[in-house]
């Protein structure tokens, strides 16, 4: 049994744990949990999705037909986006999932690891310089994936649909085809252009039109095959063996990585805030303990912000100085914490926060220099990635984000497998305690290691209020993951705007590094004087591309409301 819970859970749980590592084989199908199968009465008038693209909707729509609960919904969106949002839906990468079932917090940790043969070094030459594109590119980039067994111990552990149920959808799409959008077709040019044969990916996409059905009869037989025979299949069986072959005389991941891989429950990050109970990522991921020190800070600083109107000059100067102060702890203190001892609970303590949120300069930006608690990652971080999140009618949740970093990853392609594999060994910092060109210093939280898995900003979160769920939210988008989630759940709570224009909002965005600098959408200014008078305020603006693909639903009394962000090509659903 390859599970490890680090959540609380019972005694005899943990000996039922231990009971099958000894008698069992490698990831057997005997679930680790026993199964929640009670009945529960339906609490909401219908069930609710927000995905990214249509064909993951229409898979949950149909699992919701058959039964299934929020957690089957949520496994058969992964396999479906796998296929149909292969740009950053996947089975070669990796993830975190916050759930709520039955009236309980889970987390579930899949994010990939450093493989066995990696080093704190393997990106640099022999001068000890970084090695451009090396993390990015190729089999090099690779981390051992993760999403697999995390669909595999969330669905054995809450599903109530058989396995093979909630991979069908998957596997259809894959064998028979989908017809290819516009923005992935463009996003796959993209991508031919960025990896310019030096990857194998055009052997695999180049013939993906825009209009025209595609089909990946490779993708397809893996996901028969996992439907067969469990996550075994990918980690000990002939899936295994084909990504092994793959690395061989190219990367670093052995079979022996694969067999070795573990998903890790743990216990979220949960703190109070405004009568909410948030529930979100813990480290390995820096977005969890970033959005409840934003949260509480911004509540401490009520005073400087009452009457401030939202995205007003003075507005975006008070969220930069928070964000200035949430940055240089992430740069300091996150990381893996089987690795590394991540200091949660000072981080997220009220006394700690209000002493922070004392220090910000409600005039004019606070000098760099003097926030930092060590100038850290914050290094370009890929903003790709895609959330779902997922309501049943039972009250259950699911906020799941996952990855394989870049669009299309490495832009490696498993051959005979389909699989496109990940690039998050990037998410590492490849010269920890040296400044890099920018004066950029990596922390030693989050140097590489094997097995280590890689910092994260992915923030799959929960709102509960009275033991309800009141939202369920997330985005891609690099380190700007928490500070949209947090701008969107200011726009909710304290702005009450309703959901669509909330997630369809302005969002900006300051990460301490380069110096007071906000990244913002200029397409939509409040005014034309704004970035005039954010400038006069001593910021540079840039302009950024990519500003999130926020999926949101929030309930109102028994009925779920779902929101798409317009930024993407996301869709809704609501299921009676
Ligand atoms: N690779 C993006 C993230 O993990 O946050």
């Amino acid at each position: 049994m390859k599970l490890v819970d680090r959540t609380k859970i019972s005694a005899a749980a943990l000996a039922l744990v231990s009971l099958s590592a000894l008698s069992a084989g490698f990831l057997e199908a005997t679930p680790a949990f026993a199964k929640d199968t009670q009945q529960h009465p339906a609490v909401l008038n219908a069930s609710a999705v927000a995905v990214a693209d249509k064909y993951a909707a229409d898979a949950a729509e149909q699992i919701f037909k058959e039964g299934g609960n929020a957690v089957d919904a949520a496994v058969a969106i992964a396999f479906s986006l796998a296929v149909t949002y292969p740009e950053a839906g996947n089975i070669g990468g990796g993830g975190f999932m916050t759930l709520y079932v039955n009236g309980k917090p889970y987390f579930l940790d899949y994010r990939e690891r450093a493989p066995l043969a990696a080093t704190r070094t393997m990106y640099q030459d022999e001068q000890g310089n970084v090695i451009p594109g090396k993390s990015l590119y190729g089999y090099d980039a690779v981390g051992v994936p993760g999403t697999v067994e995390g669909m595999w111990e969330a669905q054995k552990r809450f599903g109530k649909l058989s396995w093979k149920q909630v991979l069908q959808p998957a596997i259809e799409y894959a064998r028979d085809g989908f017809v290819v959008g516009e923005l992935l077709a463009k996003r796959r040019e993209e991508a031919s252009k960025e990896f310019d044969g030096k990857t194998n990916f055009d052997q695999y996409f180049g013939n993906m039109k825009m209009g025209e059905t595609f089909k990946q009869p490779d993708l397809a037989n893996v996901l028969t095959r996992i439907a067969n025979q469990g996550a075994k299949d990918f980690y000990d069986g002939k899936t295994a063996d084909l990504i092994a072959a793959s690395m061989k005389g190219h990367g670093l991941i052995t079979k022996r990585d694969l067999q070795e891989y573990k998903a890790v429950w743990r216990q979220p990050v949960e703190a109070n805030w405004n009568g909410y109970e948030v529930i979100t990522a813990p480290p390995p991921s820096s977005g969890g303990v970033g959005l409840v020190q934003l949260l509480k800070m911004k509540a401490d600083l009520a005073p400087q912000f009452k009457d401030v109107p939202l995205n007003s000059p003075q507005y975006i100067h008070l969220i930069a100085e928070i964000e200035k102060r949430v940055f240089a702890d992430r740069a300091q203190y996150l990381g893996d914490p089987d690795f590394y001892k991540v200091p949660v609970a000072q981080l997220t303590d009220d006394a700690y926060i209000a002493k922070r949120a004392a220090e910000v300069d409600p005039d004019k930006p606070s000098d760099t220099k003097s926030v930092q608690a060590g100038l850290g990652t914050s290094m370009p971080e890929k903003a790709e990635t895609t959330h779902f999140s997922v309501v049943d009618k039972w009250g259950n949740a699911v906020s799941n984000t996952y990855t394989i970093n870049g669009y299309f990853g490495s832009g490696v392609v498993v051959p005979g497998a389909g699989i496109v594999l990940n690039d998050e060994m990037d998410d590492f910092s490849a010269k920890p305690g040296v400044p890099n060109m920018f004066g950029v210093v990596g922390s030693d939280a989050n140097a590489i290691a094997p097995k280590k898995r890689p910092l994260s900003s992915m923030s799959p979160t929960i709102l509960t209020k009275d033991g309800k769920v009141s939202l369920v939210i997330g985005t891609p988008g690099g380190s700007r993951i928490f500070t949209s989630i947090f701008q969107v759940i200011n726009n909710i709570y304290d702005f009450k705007m309703p959901l669509k224009d909330a997630v369809g909002a302005m969002r900006f965005h300051h990460q301490l590094l380069p110096p007071n600098t906000i990244f913002w959408e200029p397409y939509e200014p409040i005014n034309g004087d704004l970035a005039k008078q954010v400038e006069a305020k001593g910021y540079v603006l840039k302009g950024q591309d990519f500003n999130g693909d926020i999926q949101a639903i929030r309930i109102d009394g028994d009925t779920p409301e779902a929101v798409a962000d317009p930024r993407g090509r996301g869709v809704t659903r609501i299921v009676q």
